[in-house]
């Protein structure tokens, strides 16, 4: 299958490291390199983990701006109030505490390319701007009413359904076609067939040279468990998977059983079903799925019954009880409050039971992914 890749693309993966002969990863590859050499605005499209990141590289990289600037932008970690004099800058005294001029990246990147990534958590007036400087390369400082001009190649990237942004009034639609001239989409890991097995060797050889320990190799049961499973957090997910095995199964082969322990079961009834029963061995695979479900119910149980013992503790009368079930999640008034360890490890069970992936665990916390950003970052979770 390697040989009927071409040399270029074979090039390019060696230089950034990226792992699988899958051909929808080569064709997602080929079209970053085709469309490198020529100025068009990319939006790369694919689930949380799953590889996007390389993609404005290659673009940047192999494109006639590669001695310019490359600033990536991550648009969902940003505060909505500060985003616009991130990206293009602010006048001294425009807003509270700015108390010198700051350029933002749309002019220290003059020349180069902006990778906006998460593209659609944007805020309105952003999307307004941007749409400016993309159709006619003008902006505008923050507090400022001089035009300047810029000379920027965009692209951007996101995990959700842009066209689906735009039906709901969430994301200009003249936006989204400026930004999508062309359209790269990587495939979820799952859909990569035996690409989840080259990059579990690399992850766990990777792993062992880092950290000299004795590598782990893999059963075949084990590679068919690793195939049938379906990767909610994709690649990002396989590489904290396989971390842990290669650290504490160290010199191992890895048996079916192993595997499947360190696959957390995907609980979100929206998902796709965690991992199909072995035909050989379906009977014990179930049992162990049921056990898995069972005891992750005690932990959700004991959970919820701590955290209404503490509100009660906290907030004797029922109005109390009544303002927090009022108040969206988000917006909890008890910030700083215990209720924080259990919020902490809320997050934290959410986001691992979707391997990392910010947008499934936003929605299953039924909140948006800003705030998921700003809870982790508040909660000091990495
Ligand atoms: N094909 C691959 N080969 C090697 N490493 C990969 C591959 N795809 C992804 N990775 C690694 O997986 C991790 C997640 O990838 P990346 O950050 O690009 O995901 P993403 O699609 O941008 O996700 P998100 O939408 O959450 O930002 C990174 O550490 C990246 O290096
Ligand atoms: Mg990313």
């Amino acid at each position: 299958m390697t040989r009927e890749i071409p040399e270029e693309i074979l090039q390019v993966k060696q230089r950034l490291q990226i792992i699988g002969d899958s051909p929808a990863l080569i064709e997602a590859i080929k079209r970053a390199v085709t469309v490198a050499p020529i100025d068009l605005s990319v939006l790369v499209t694919g689930p949380s983990g799953a590889g996007k990141e390389f993609f404005p590289k290659i673009i940047h990289q192999f494109g006639a701006r590669k001695h310019k600037k490359y600033i990536a932008v991550n648009c969902g970690a940003i505060p909505e109030g500060t985003i616009d004099s991130e990206l293009f800058g602010h006048e001294k005294g425009s807003f509270t505490g700015a108390l010198s001029a700051r350029k933002g990246y749309f002019e220290e990147a003059d020349g180069g390319t902006i990778f906006l990534d998460e593209v659609a958590e944007l805020p309105l007036t952003t999307q307004a701007r941007l749409l400016r400087v993309l159709e006619s390369g003008e902006f505008l400082k923050v507090g400022s009413s001089t035009v300047q001009t810029t000379d920027i190649r965009i692209v951007a990237a996101t995990n959700v359904d842009l066209t689906k942004a735009v039906a709901e009034g969430r994301f200009r639609e003249d936006l989204y076609y400026r930004l999508s001239t062309v359209l790269i989409h990587v495939p979820p890991l799952q859909e990569r067939g035996n690409d989840i097995i080259l990059l579990a060797r690399k992850f766990a050889a990777d792993f062992s040279e880092k950290y000299m320990t004795k590598p782990v190799t893999f059963s075949e049961d084990a590679k068919r468990a690793m195939l049938l499973y379906n990767w909610p957090g994709n690649v990002r997910q396989l590489k904290n998977v396989i971390d842990q095995i290669a650290l504490f199964e160290a010199g191992t082969e890895i048996s079916r059983d192993k595997m499947l322990e360190a696959l957390p079961l995907n609980r979100n009834p929206q998902a796709t079903p965690m991992i199909a029963p072995s035909p050989d061995n379906s009977y014990e695979a179930e049992r162990k799925m049921i056990w898995q479900m069972l005891f992750s119910m005690r932990e959700d149980i004991s959970r919820l019954r701590e955290q209404i013992g503490k509100t009660e503790d906290d907030q004797p009368s029922l109005s109390g009880v009544r303002a927090l079930m009022a108040v969206p999640r988000d917006e909890s008034p008890f910030a700083s409050s215990p209720l924080d360890e259990s919020e902490k490890r809320t997050i934290e069970e959410t986001l691992a039971r979707h391997g990392g992936n910010k947008k499934l665990a936003a929605e299953e916390l039924r909140i948006s992914v800003r705030t998921l950003y700003r809870k982790m970052q508040e909660l000091g979770i990495s």
